[in-house]
């Protein structure tokens, strides 16, 4: 049984660059070719990055025999057809997030990788987070849960282009952008692993604006969803930053986490930890793990989905029920919108 996994990458955009770092953390990760639109930029990557291939024909580097799975870093509405084309070629696939368009182009993709047996994984860089798990560990310790409060709010280095009406896919109605699937969705996938899927929407207030031409986008939401006994409401923006932790809180104590998109420190707070401001604060304890400051963020999703590539099984944390979940979830969302 081979101990590595050779991944050809798709996309030379910064996300590709970012990704590699983390990856090359594991020494099982090899990266054996790049792909892109243009010959060119797939070879400036390629020497950049000390990578072997590179190639601006996708079925060329699936024909590749060095290539065993397929890392997908390219704009939302491109992820099911590039996907596809790798399970029917053979090769695992690590697909950016969000794992599709919709729930449809999902559920498709879902299929292949497991009439194949092959693995499909959406790269989730939240919850394979060692500080976001060890919160999940903490769970029952402050049970039952009574509140999820997530946010992640970032002015998008893209929204001034965006005034002057250039648009960046992230924020593209056709290439399925938009603050939701960009940024919302953080907030989303911890929720949906920690609590399941919620049995509907009860209050969704968004910020949109309509493209000349491409249709209406959204820049900012709260979402409020409905679980048995517990509230759950989530913040997002790409048009304002927000310092606000994300805390889950239960009758037993809550946790706190200082970001939900990749979480640097965990506090836990016991139930009778005075909250009032009456009695001696507290600091709480504190959860974090340290390796996690010692590691890319990245590379955490790239150990988790070697694992499964080389154990044959799906990931339990990123498994692809979560993904058609999540979006369910946001294809109800957008639903709103008019496109
Ligand atoms: N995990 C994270 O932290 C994180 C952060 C940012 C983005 N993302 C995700 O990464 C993906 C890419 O986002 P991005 O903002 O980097 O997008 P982007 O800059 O618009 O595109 C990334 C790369 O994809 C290729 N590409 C662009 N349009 C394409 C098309 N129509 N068909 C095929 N390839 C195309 C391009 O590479 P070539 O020119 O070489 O073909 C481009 O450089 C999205 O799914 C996004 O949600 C994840």
């Amino acid at each position: 049984m081979p101990d590595i996994v050779r991944f050809g990458l798709v996309g030379t955009g910064r996300i590709t660059s970012w990704v590699l770092r983390g990856a090359r953390e594991n020494e099982r990760f090899v990266a054996a070719a790049v792909c892109s639109r243009s010959i060119e930029r797939a070879r400036l990557f390629a020497q950049s990055q000390g990578i072997p291939a590179a190639y601006d024909n996708l079925d060329e580097m699936l024909r590749d025999p060095q290539v065993d799975a397929v890392y997908i870093g390219t704009p939302n509405h491109t992820h099911h057809a590039i996907a596809l084309k790798c399970l029917q070629a053979g090769k695992h696939v690590l697909c950016e997030k969000p794992l599709a368009a919709n729930a449809e182009e999902a559920v498709e993709m879902v299929a292949e990788a497991r009439r194949r047996g092959l693995i499909l994984m959406e790269a989730m860089i939240s919850t394979l987070n060692p500080n976001f798990l060890k919160a999940a560990s903490f769970l029952k310790e402050i049970g039952p849960i009574r509140r999820y409060s997530a946010t992640y709010c970032q002015y998008s280095s893209k929204y001034e282009a965006l005034q002057r009406g250039e648009v960046a896919a992230s924020f593209d109605p056709p290439c399925a952008g938009g603050a939701l699937m960009d940024i919302g969705i953080y907030t989303i996938w911890p929720m949906v692993y920690l609590l399941g899927e919620p049995t509907g929407i009860s209050g969704q207030h968004i910020l949109t604006r309509e493209l000349p031409g491409r249709g209406v986008t959204d820049l900012q939401g709260t979402l409020d969803f409905v679980y048995p006994g517990l509230n759950a409401t989530v913040f997002y923006s790409k048009i304002a930053d927000s310092f606000l932790p994300t805390e889950i809180s239960g009758e037993g104590g809550s946790l706190v986490l200082d970001k939900i998109h990749i979480c640097r420190q965990v506090t836990y707070f016991p139930h009778g930890t005075p909250a009032s401001g009456r009695g001696e604060d507290s600091t709480g304890t504190d959860l974090t793990v340290p390796e996690v400051a010692q590691r890319d963020d990245y590379y955490y999703e790239f150990q988790e989905f070697i694992s499964c590539v080389l154990s044959g099984h799906e990931s339990r944390i990123n498994s692809p029920d979560t993904s058609i979940s999540v979006l369910r979830i946001m294809d109800q969302v957008r639903k709103q919108l008019k496109h």
